[in-house]
């Protein structure tokens, strides 16, 4: 049953459903979670500055991205876990998607592949790039996601190192899972999701692994060390993203930017897009929030790049303000994974409503009637 409101009382009933272990995965920081905790602070701090009587009605929030009109200027952003959280998550989430009219970002480290979900959705959907020390093998992912319909790829560069993430150590439940009489406590405690999740990947024919790997290194997500290990490229630098740009005939987003420099290297090579994004503070802990720094960044690529923002969306008025700094459109990643985590599509699609209605609301009550008046000034001054 789909019972929520908003973020909050969503991730309450996400939090009663999951296993410790995957809803921390998915809800907590890096280190100490200062990013985290700044990321909400950030945009506590961002107060608006509503214009009275110039709004009015009908309200529009569609917005183009490379070429395609969507219905609001939201995109499922890319994840690991939505396959954890509900049986086949990546395809109810790309359904709900698809359903409300904006883009589905599937994810290298997803539990079903890219082809699966372009199957099962039928509308276009991108993809992130995860890049692995053996760069061909990557290179053979991104020509199935362009088989598979995706034309837009997005690369992921904040990531060279992995996070410390110390309580999914301690949970068992990171990347490879690790059995412990703990998260077997944790799994038998919640029945609903053994039963639900692992119990209907079992009944169709297999425990959920990371599909978008070749067979060799696929590993279930319950076996450990039975696959050779594959890591993500630790040289991961500029000439890696310039060869997938030649290769690339679609467009190209870079993922985890917070430096207008950057912004301007990301140009330079050709790319067509950025998210300005700190990982949801999942991954350099200090890092600063993207509304800090997205007015630099924005001034400094003007309209030559699509901006993208996300980290830490749980309002309406959180994206009116990612958009207010400068971005076109906003990513949800917690959100819409609590959303699938309740129930499925349904409940992706009405936390979709329930922030673009919360976005509707902060249109009205600041005076536009279209995304294009959502600017600076309707922002106080820090
Ligand atoms: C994460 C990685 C998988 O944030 O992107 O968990």
């Amino acid at each position: 049953m789909v019972d929520f409101l908003n973020y909050n009382e969503a991730r309450e009933l996400a939090k009663a459903k999951l296993p410790r272990g995957i809803f921390e995965f998915i809800d907590r920081g890096t280190g100490d979670e200062f990013s985290l905790r700044h990321n909400r602070r950030q945009f506590e701090a961002a107060r608006i500055l509503p214009r009275v009587l110039t709004g009015g009605s009908p309200r529009s929030q569609k917005v183009e991205i490379f070429g395609e009109t969507y219905s609001a200027p939201l995109l499922a952003a890319p994840t690991a876990f939505a396959g954890l959280v509900w049986f086949k998550g990546e395809i109810e989430l790309a359904r709900a998607a698809a359903a409300y009219g904006i883009p589905f970002c599937a994810a290298t480290e997803a539990i079903t592949g890219v082809g699966e979900i372009a199957t099962a959705v039928g509308t276009p959907i991108w993809f992130q790039l995860y890049l692995w020390d053996r760069e061909e093998l990557s290179q053979d992912l991104i020509e199935k996601a362009w088989t598979n319909g995706a034309r837009t790829l997005v690369v992921s560069v904040d990531t060279p190192v992995l996070p410390k993430r110390e309580y999914n150590v301690r949970n068992g439940f990171d990347i490879p899972f690790r059995f412990s009489p703990r998260n077997v406590f944790d799994v038998a405690t919640h029945p609903r999701w053994a039963v639900g999740v692992l119990g209907r990947y079992l009944a169709a024919g297999g425990l959920p692994n990371f599909a978008n790997y070749p067979p060799e290194y696929r590993a279930n997500i319950l076996s450990r060390g039975s696959a050779r290990s594959m890591s993500l490229a630790p040289d991961l630098d500029w000439d890696c993203v310039r060869r997938i740009r030649t290769n690339w005939k679609g467009n190209l987003v870079i993922k985890g930017i917070l430096r207008a420099d950057d912004a301007l290297l990301a140009l330079q090579i050709g790319a067509d897009g950025i998210i300005v994004s700190n990982h949801g503070g999942r991954n350099l802990d200090g890092a600063v929030a993207p509304i800090e720094v997205l007015p630099d960044i924005a001034d400094a690529v003007g309209d030559r790049l699509t901006v993208l923002a996300d980290s830490g969306v749980q309002r309406g008025s959180d994206i009116f303000k990612l958009l207010a700094s400068g971005a076109k459109a906003v990513l949800l990643g917690r959100s819409l994974l609590y959303g699938t985590a309740i129930a499925g599509s349904a409940g992706a699609l009405r936390m979709m409503r329930n922030l673009g209605e919360e976005l509707d609301v902060a249109m009205a009550m600041s005076g536009c009637k279209s995304l294009k008046q959502i600017d600076r000034s309707l922002l106080a001054k820090a």
